[in-house]
């Protein structure tokens, strides 16, 4: 019998409180994503991501993309991908990662970058459409629906083709905040769904 390829195993960047991390983590430890968390890069020391993938015994890395001093040896990208290099990842899962991903990162990664975006797309991405704001614009667009996107990642801001998107409806007197918790919610859902249907062989 030829040996079941292993899982892939998943690198995730973030710049927040990570909710999205624990979504996956726990979706893995409770035998629904077969592809384990094998690294966490952050590129904000306080994110919140780091502390639950330390919970979890997973690697987490500050790394500062900031002010890049070009004498810093290795740059930031050289080290990012030296990281999943030492890691062994096989994909590289945006959750909450508030900076474009480099083409040398993408190069090294070909259909192997996914984002999850909390709002429709085309129509609520692209530069400064992040968390608050997007929920902000599609409460002022006065659309009746939301939802996440998840999409493979391109150079650009949310370009990348479209995997995944669940509709949320707008509630009677959302305000941006409690439009963010049940998209949040949705988000949970979907993106490690999306990430074993796309990336990890049938059982
Ligand atoms: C999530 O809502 C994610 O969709 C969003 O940031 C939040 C991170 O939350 N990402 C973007 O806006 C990217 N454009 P988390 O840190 O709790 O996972």
């Amino acid at each position: 019998m030829p040996e079941a390829p292993s899982p892939p195993r998943l690198a995730v960047f973030a710049s927040g409180g990570g909710s999205n991390l624990q979504a996956l983590i726990d979706a893995h430890e409770r035998g629904d994503l077969p592809a384990p968390v094998a690294l966490v890069i952050v590129n904000k020391a306080k994110a919140g991501a780091r502390e639950r993938a330390r919970k979890h015994g997973i690697p987490e890395v500050h790394v500062n993309l900031r002010g890049v001093d070009l004498r810093e040896q290795p740059d930031p990208d050289s080290r990012i991908l030296e990281l999943l290099r030492a890691h062994e990842i096989d994909v590289v899962v945006l959750a909450g990662w508030l900076a474009l991903v480099s083409p040398r990162i993408l190069e090294a990664f070909p259909d192997r970058v996914v984002n999850i975006h909390p709002g429709p797309l085309p129509r609520f991405g692209g530069k400064g459409m992040y968390g608050l704001h997007v929920h902000r614009a599609v409460l002022e667009a006065g659309v009746e629906q939301s939802g996440p996107t998840v999409h493979l990642v391109d150079p650009r801001y949310d370009e990348g083709p479209v995997l995944a998107h669940i509709p949320v409806p707008v509630a009677e007197g959302d305000t941006p905040e409690s439009l963010q918790q049940r998209v949040l919610r949705a988000e949970h859902a979907l993106y490690w769904r999306v990430i074993r249907d796309r990336f990890c062989e049938p059982a």
